[in-house]
């Protein structure tokens, strides 16, 4: 049996992840260390109550003797570290978190993986085991009309969330070049699909929509981002954990480049139309302030990970926003929770004056 320590599993990806592997595999521990930040959300792993596959444990990547103690305890084949402050708004108004969670937290884990699977004197390491670190393409900056980012692409990360991921693929990278340690990295484009958190383009789109509220789109809209089904990453994830080569980076992407208006202008058509509300138009656009550094456009070449390891996308756009929408109208307390409370102080907030 394989055993994982897989982080940051109570958010979007990572619950995703959990659901995609306990379907695919029997036999299979996933002990999920999660902090329960504010994107964290244990209703998103209710599915798993009652599977003693999935483990969850309450805790900081940060905490060094938390970690130790789950290696010693568990004794991991795997790690793959999802856990990350992951919103690039969020970023620009404090960035220090960012550093902590995405650059301090990825090094204390490789720091255990280090200590329970290196053998220093022999300097091997334990069969079997590797480290995945869920990484982001917007390690690679922004791309001008034409172009893809390939994994050979020069990191230039421009926001702070963008850079805290970067630093953290360069120290990944650097255990693997330093001591050897069993490695990957994947990129992945921009993910919609089920439990992500309504502070994301998709998801608050479709939460401002059916509140008849303004749509704030930031500038003039025709920013571009690449976008998966996040059940597609999490394939891909699985693939390059148990096939992918030791030390090598994968790039994950669909090919699948939209201007964000038109995903908007999508979501508004797709809205008006499952809930026969005609006064749901495109009058809801407000063009507001512009995000600071705003990236202009990602674009994700996945040859490497189709040809080495025969991954590929099985979502269409247009069947995933359909199965997206479906879900969120399907689960309107979900909504309702992580919209009470805090969420409304965060959203003034962040759109006042904008
Ligand atoms: P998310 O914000 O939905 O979830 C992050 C999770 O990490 C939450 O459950 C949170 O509680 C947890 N967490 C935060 N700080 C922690 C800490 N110090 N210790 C333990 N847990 C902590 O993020 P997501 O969108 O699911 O992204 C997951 C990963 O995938 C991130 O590393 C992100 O950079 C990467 N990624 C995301 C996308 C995307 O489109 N969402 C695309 C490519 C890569
Ligand atoms: O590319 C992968 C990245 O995708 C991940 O690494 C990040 O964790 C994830 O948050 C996402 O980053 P983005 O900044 O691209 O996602 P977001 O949903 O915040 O924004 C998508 C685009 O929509 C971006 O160009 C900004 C724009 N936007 C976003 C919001 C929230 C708006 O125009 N209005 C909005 O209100």
């Amino acid at each position: 049996m394989k055993k994982y320590l897989i982080t940051g599993c109570a958010g979007f990806i990572g619950s995703n992840f959990v659901y995609y592997m306990l379907r695919k595999y029997e036999d299979i521990l996933l002990v999920n260390l999660d902090k329960l930040t504010y994107a964290g959300n244990l209703e998103n792993l209710k599915g798993t109550e009652g599977d003693s596959r999935h483990v969850f444990v309450q805790g900081d990547i940060c905490d060094k003797a938390l970690v130790t103690e789950l290696f010693q305890k568990y004794d991991f084949d795997y790690v793959i570290n999802f856990a990350a402050e992951s919103h690039v708004d969020r970023s620009i108004a404090n960035p220090e978190i960012f550093v902590e969670t995405n650059v301090l937290g990825t090094v204390t884990l490789l720091q255990c993986a280090k200590e329970a699977w290196y053998n220093t004197e022999a300097r091997t390491w334990k069969d079997g085991t590797k480290y995945l670190q869920v990484s982001t393409d917007e390690v690679y900056g922004a791309l001008g009309t034409e172009g893809y980012f390939m994994e050979t692409t020069p990191l230039n990360p421009h926001s702070p969330y963008s850079s805290s991921k970067a630093s953290a693929d360069h120290f990944v990278q650097a255990f693997h070049d330093t001591y050897g340690m069993p490695i990957n990295i994947t990129r992945c484009s921009n993910n919609y699909g089920p439990y992500q958190f309504p502070e994301k383009l998709i998801p608050l789109m479709i939460h401002n929509v059916k509140q008849h509220k303004p749509l704030p789109v930031y500038g003039d809209g025709m920013q571009i981002r690449d976008w998966l089904y996040v059940e597609d990453h999490c394939k891909a994830i699985d693939m390059v954990v148990n096939g992918g080569k030791i030390g090598e980076v994968y790039n994950v992407g669909a090919h699948n480049e939209r201007p964000n208006i038109l995903i908007v202008k999508t979501v508004i058509e797709q809205l008006r139309n499952r809930l026969r509300d005609d006064s749901i138009t495109e009058d809801l656009i407000r063009h507001v302030e512009d995000r600071l550094g705003h990236d202009r456009r990602y674009g994700i070449d996945p040859t490497k990970i189709k040809n080495d390891l025969g991954w590929y996308p099985e979502t269409p756009f247009e069947r995933g926003i359909v199965l997206t929408i479906d879900w969120y109208l399907q689960n309107e307390e979900w909504m309702n929770h992580v919209t009470s409370g805090n969420y409304q102080k965060y959203y003034e907030a962040m759109y006042k004056g904008k």
